[in-house]
């Protein structure tokens, strides 16, 4: 269902439609693993959005309800009693821990109900939590008249994750869900949260994200222990930020480091260059090393960070053997790894091709059937109505 089908979720409501809204699930093109190690990162919006139609309720009882029409799922949430997460309550968590948010801010919610469907395919690495979080924010205001800055809002919605879900993410997906605009990155410096947007308007070259349909999940305690290890790596080479070691830092200082700490901090140092230097390369229009540089992360993530898969590994391989005589630049995994997405830059005029080719080599390595589909650099949370 696209954006504009708004219908079938309107017809759910037993209200009249108080407000619509959607917000998009977001693939990195690079600087992964480094948005909570004070990097920058360069991801986009992509066009799979959470949208929302909302109405207001009338109620003794101040509650909200939700229902979500992907997953056949619905909840009711008590407006004075959210402060306080449930761990087994899977997604309503996200939900709760937004509206507590807002609710810490003194701004008063009044009952509504939700109807909520989502594009963004679950647990790929496409960020189909920060979009429900950000279309949560979105709805509420919408319907309080309160409303925040952007990355006011980002920062909340992230703090719900972190509080309500127990994922100690970094703040790359909800600044894209909230700030991303159509045809350009978003270039996210995560130590001074300052941002920018870097056109990507060439229409010579796609953007090609393949599901690799193994499910990834965040919670689980990798990402948490990548974190760890991170924080712990900077503190022996005595610095405050990733931002301020070299590699000849690196080169010079590892005794202290376990073999551990080591690579991530390969991964850590290198990304951050990597990037600067892919922004640097996509302003000229250099789609080959930008897509060398894809490459390069790719082995990082694997090899020093390792948050790369057999399956993801494999949609990497394939796409570097079609190369660039067959429209390849470059590819590599996207988003918190251990399964999910990779995401290519491809010659736009032989997308077909290549997707034809990814699809039939991944099943027969994987025996696994993969999604791909070509994006746009999309749109940020918006109103609808
Ligand atoms: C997940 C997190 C992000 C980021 C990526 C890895 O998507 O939510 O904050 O750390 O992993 O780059």
């Amino acid at each position: 269902m696209s954006v504009i089908e708004l219908e079938p979720l309107v017809r759910k409501l037993s209200s009249p439609l108080a407000t619509a809204v959607a917000a998009p699930g977001r693939v990195n093109l690079i600087g992964e693993h480094i948005d909570y190690n004070d990097g920058f990162v360069l991801p986009m919006a992509i066009q799979q959005y959470v949208v929302i139609a909302a109405g207001k309720l009338k109620t003794a009882k101040r509650c909200c309800s939700f229902k979500s029409l992907q997953l056949d799922e619905s909840f009711e949430l008590d407006l004075d009693n959210t402060a306080t997460p449930d761990p087994t309550a899977g997604w309503r968590n996200y939900v709760q821990g937004v509206i507590a948010g807002f609710q810490e801010l003194g701004i008063e919610i009044p009952s509504f109900e939700a109807v909520i469907h989502s594009t963004v395919p679950l647990g790929s690495g496409l960020s189909s939590s920060a979009a429900l979080e950000v279309a949560i924010a979105t709805t509420l205001e919408q319907l309080t008249g309160h409303t925040l800055t952007g990355p006011q809002k980002a920062l909340l919605c992230q703090r719900a994750e972190h509080e309500f879900v127990g994922v100690p993410c970094g703040i790359m997906d909800q600044f894209t869900s909230v700030l991303a605009t159509a045809n350009q990155l978003l270039l996210i410096d995560c130590q001074t949260q300052k941002f920018q947007h870097v056109p990507l308007e060439s229409t010579n070259v796609a953007i090609l994200i393949t599901n690799s349909n193994v499910k990834h999940q965040l919670a689980d305690g990798e990402y948490a222990k990548r974190r760890s290890e991170c924080d712990s790596a900077l503190k022996k080479l005595a610095q405050k930020s990733w931002r301020d070691v070299s590699q000849q830092d690196l080169d010079a200082q590892q005794h202290g480091l376990s073999p551990t700490e080591i690579n991530r901090s390969k991964h850590v140092v290198s990304e951050i260059q990597r990037t600067l230097q892919a922004v640097q390369v996509l302003r000229q229009n250099d789609f080959e090393t930008f897509g060398e540089l894809m490459y390069q992360s790719h082995n990082s993530l694997r090899d020093h960070y390792q948050v790369s898969c057999h399956e993801l590994d494999a949609l990497v391989e394939i796409a570097q053997s079609i190369g660039r005589s067959g429209g390849v630049y470059g590819s590599r995994m996207t988003g918190g790894g251990f399964g999910g997405c990779t995401v290519s830059l491809v010659d736009a005029n032989r997308a077909d091709a290549i997707v034809r080719r990814v699809m039939s080599d991944y099943q027969n390595q994987t025996g696994i059937v993969a999604d791909c589909f070509l994006t746009k650099p999309a749109r940020g949370a918006h109103v609808l109505k």
